[in-house]
């Protein structure tokens, strides 16, 4: 995600655009820039790294006129650099525009307009968006636009502006969010509602493949086809501090609610009709993916749980052995790595000391390094042989929530790739498992929907000091994540077990004290010993809390309280059943009064030992 704002006006712009893109700067913080219209021409400044520090040196302010944009980075296609940083412009430097998105056939139309005699000064897909409406100008800014983005596939939210039309502005968006403000002599764009709240709280928002041409008197609305929209006016009611935070109250909650958009953007780009297209991302020959005998996974805290359920997708679906490491023991123990393992990293901030050091040690034993990072140009990216993205934007909570699915969606994705490449998984069956992760974005959005009913359940665990987490199978991993969670941000004391070690030992702790939260999901194996175990719990008094699949009324009658989750393969079901679980822990820190989103102790990126 990046943060993009526009503004056209009767009045200077570039000290708006810099306090309105410093209430973005959660959206991405790796470069910014910022382009204005003054005397026909284009004038921009831009540089890596976070907005203050680029400010010092360039002096955003500097620049005059009163027509502009600004951009804060958060890099997918294109290195982190000063080049790569938005605004982009065409060859003759009257187009500027920045871009939230991702053109996915920015490859084909590159060389097309190579061929035209276009230079590019970027690796970005975005710069291609510029040149293309510099071929389609033929004098009216609005209609080269509209032509442009008829040539484009993928998803952009758009801010342009061109020399010879200052006091324009266009607009235009498909997938990534984009706002219009409603000012006095003035009008605006904005990726999300923070930017421009101190100027003007009545906002229209454009729909997929619409198109806005504004000036500071008026804004239209077209759709790409050229017809006129007439679009309702909203009032903002969030008062200016909150709206950082979108109107929730933690940045927490407002990344357990991204989710369904994280996945989206994760899946983006990477599934072609019924075939996952991996292969330029993960760097490797078809030959050397097909020979690997053995994947070593890395990682700490959260990302170490995803690590789990990678391990259980790859063996189930792959048939590829699969070892699981705390990068911190991995790093210190002189691990034998056999030849033909692929060691894998994941890491959401890709600064983790720990698992910076184990891929390092990886690399010194001649092995090849695969990192799944949310941060693109972060050290473990850099040092990696490929790296496969999360698209989850910036997550700002300490509380890994939207990285974690991400990460579990990328994971999903290589699987489903490696069975196919190595010819265990018949191409009916990839169909079916990309239907099914296709589902999963809107199967979060109505767990997310229960969340009342969540709410109210954490209320009556908030005074317990202690909890367990059970689960079997793939589920194992989520019962340590939803442990994890409540620990991390309520303080209250949580294990994760497997359900059927309770027997070995931590039964003990089970009386009518101990909440015990059981991820109970249908699946073909374990679904009935779990129902065994909840039994042993029951007749020892303890309290049940049961993630179960939507419309297993059995399960309802064993245990204390139910929350349900949509049907969807076995194997997807911990994209699904820790959102429960995201939410539980955060409603009783909520209630305990946790400072959630930065809690006691903990840091975002553990980038020391
Ligand atoms: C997760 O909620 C925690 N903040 C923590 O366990 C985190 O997952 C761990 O420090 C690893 O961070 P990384 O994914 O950035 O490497």
């Amino acid at each position: 995600m990046c943060g993009i704002v526009g503004i056209v006006s009767g009045r200077k712009v570039s000290g708006m655009l810099l306090e309105a893109i410093k209430r973005l700067e959660y959206r991405g913080y790796d470069s910014v820039g910022m382009a204005c219209i003054a005397e026909g021409r284009l004038a921009t400044k831009k540089d890596i790294g976070k907005i203050g520090e680029v400010d010092k040196k360039v002096d955003f302010s500097s620049l005059e006129g009163t027509t502009g944009l600004a951009h804060s980075r958060w890099a997918t296609h294109g290195g982190v650099s000063r080049k790569n940083a938005h605004p982009h412009e065409d060859c003759k430097g009257n187009i500027s525009l920045v871009h939230n998105g991702i053109v996915e056939n920015h490859n084909e139309l590159k060389a097309e307009l190579q061929k035209k005699g276009h230079f590019f000064a970027s690796d970005t897909d975005t710069e291609v968006i510029a040149h293309l409406i510099e071929e389609h100008y033929h004098g009216n800014f609005l209609d080269a636009v509209k032509a442009a983005l008829q040539q484009i596939e993928g998803s952009y939210a758009l801010g342009i502006i061109h020399a010879k039309h200052p006091g324009q502005m266009v607009a235009a968006r498909n997938e990534s969010p984009l706002i219009i403000g409603l000012g006095k002599d003035e009008n605006f764009i904005a990726s999300d509602v923070p930017a421009i709240l101190p100027y003007t709280k009545k906002v229209t928002y454009l729909g997929n493949r619409e198109i806005a041409l504004l000036t500071k008197e008026k804004v239209e609305v077209f759709g790409l086809d050229g017809t006129k929209r007439d679009k309702a006016v909203e009032a903002i009611t969030w008062a200016a501090e909150s709206a950082e935070k979108h109107g929730f109250s933690h940045f927490m909650l407002k990344e357990i609610h991204e989710q369904p958009q994280a996945i989206a953007e994760t899946i983006n780009g990477r599934i072609q009709e019924t075939l996952i297209t991996l292969a330029k991302e993960l760097n490797f020959k078809d030959a050397e993916l097909k020979k690997i005998e053995r994947i070593i996974i890395v990682a700490c805290g959260t990302s170490w749980h995803a690590a789990l359920v990678g391990e259980f997708m790859l063996e189930e679906l792959a048939k590829v052995p699969v070892e699981v490491e705390y990068a911190s023991e991995f790093r210190y123990r002189d691990p034998i790595i056999p030849p033909d393992t692929l060691v894998m990293s994941i890491s959401q901030s890709g600064e983790t000391a720990d698992t910076l050091a184990a891929i390092r040690e990886a690399k010194k034993k001649k092995a090849k390094v695969i990192s799944i990072v949310n941060v693109k140009g972060s050290s473990i990216a850099r040092e990696s042989d490929a790296v496969l993205y999360t698209y989850a934007g910036p997550e700002i909570g300490v509380a890994s929530t939207k990285a974690f699915t991400s990460q579990l969606t990328v994971l999903y994705l290589l699987t489903v790739y490696l069975a196919k490449l190595r010819g265990v998984m018949p191409q009916d069956q990839v169909s079916n498992r990309i239907r099914d992760i296709r589902k999963i974005p809107l199967q979060i959005t109505q767990v997310l929907e229960d969340k009342e009913n969540i709410l109210s359940l954490a209320a009556s665990f908030s005074r317990h000091s202690n909890a367990l987490y059970l689960g079997r199978g793939i589920n194992y991993p989520i019962a340590l994540e939803g442990a994890l969670k409540l620990k991390e941000v309520s303080y209250i004391h949580a294990e994760g077990y497997p359900a059927a070690e309770m027997k070995h030992g931590p039964i003990a702790l089970i009386d009518k004290n101990m909440p015990v939260i059981v991820v109970a999901t249908k699946d073909t194996r374990t679904y009935k010993k779990v129902l065994s175990n909840i039994e042993e719990v029951k007749s020892r008094g303890g309290k049940i809390i049961a993630i179960a699949s939507r419309g297993d009324h059995e399960i309802a009658k064993k245990v204390d309280h139910v929350l349900y989750i949509p049907e969807n393969s076995y194997i997807l079901a911990p994209l699904l059943a820790v959102v429960p679980l995201q939410l539980f822990a955060y409603y009783i820190a909520l209630k305990r009064g946790c400072d959630i989103d930065k809690p006691r102790n903990l840091a975002k990126a553990v980038v020391v030992e």
